[in-house]
């Protein structure tokens, strides 16, 4: 099984603005990061759960030990495809295969379109073939919907790993 390559010792480089800590992490997510890390639970993960439950910050405190790391949502990965010309965008999906670990945040949020659904499956394939399936994929919806909302070829290439249900009430108003 694919490895993720590690580093010494965590630094934070991706989405400065979001402080987090392992610490902060469900410890039943951490065990999965364990494995994952291990080798001993498959790739990728395909983490699901409510509004606030912690799945971003999550996601960033492991790509913190990733030796390379990027991350992206749906949205952004999409309008940058509509946006930038051709060249540039060959250029990202080449950055996006040479990193160890990639985030695919936000899946099925807004309405799913083509371009929305040719991104999730190119980053789902490219991943699958470059990178020994190492992401993580995020989304507010329980995997069953995500059959529904896509189809049952991406539904079937994300939860082909460990899928982890990170639940509890939105932490965003728990101060
Ligand atoms: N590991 C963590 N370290 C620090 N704070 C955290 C951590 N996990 C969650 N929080 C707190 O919980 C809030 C929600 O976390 P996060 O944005 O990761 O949730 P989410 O599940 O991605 O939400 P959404 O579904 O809306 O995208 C954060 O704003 C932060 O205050
Ligand atoms: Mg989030």
């Amino acid at each position: 099984m694919a490895k993720l390559r590690l580093r010494d010792r965590p630094e934070r480089r991706l989405l400065l603005g979001l402080p987090r800590g392992m610490n902060q992490v469900d410890r039943r997510l951490v065990d999965v990061f364990r494995q994952l890390v291990a080798g001993e639970a498959p790739w990728p993960l395909l983490l699901h759960g409510p509004v606030g439950s912690g799945k971003t910050r999550a996601a960033l405190c492991l790509a913190d030990f990733a030796d390379t790391a990027a991350y992206h949502s749906v949205d952004s990965l999409s309008d940058f495809t509509m946006q930038r010309q051709p060249g540039d965008v060959a250029a990202e999906w080449e950055r996006l295969a040479g990193k160890a670990l990639v985030i695919l945040d936000e899946l099925a949020q807004r309405r799913t379109n083509e371009l929305t659904y040719s991104v999730v499956k190119r980053m789902l394939d490219e991943r699958e073939f470059h990178a020994g399936n190492i992401a993580i994929y995020i989304t507010n919806l329980e995997p069953p919907a995500l059959a529904e909302i896509f189809d049952d070829r991406i539904f079937s290439r994300l939860t082909a790993g460990t899928v982890f249900p990170l639940d509890g009430p939105d932490r965003r108003h728990a101060r």
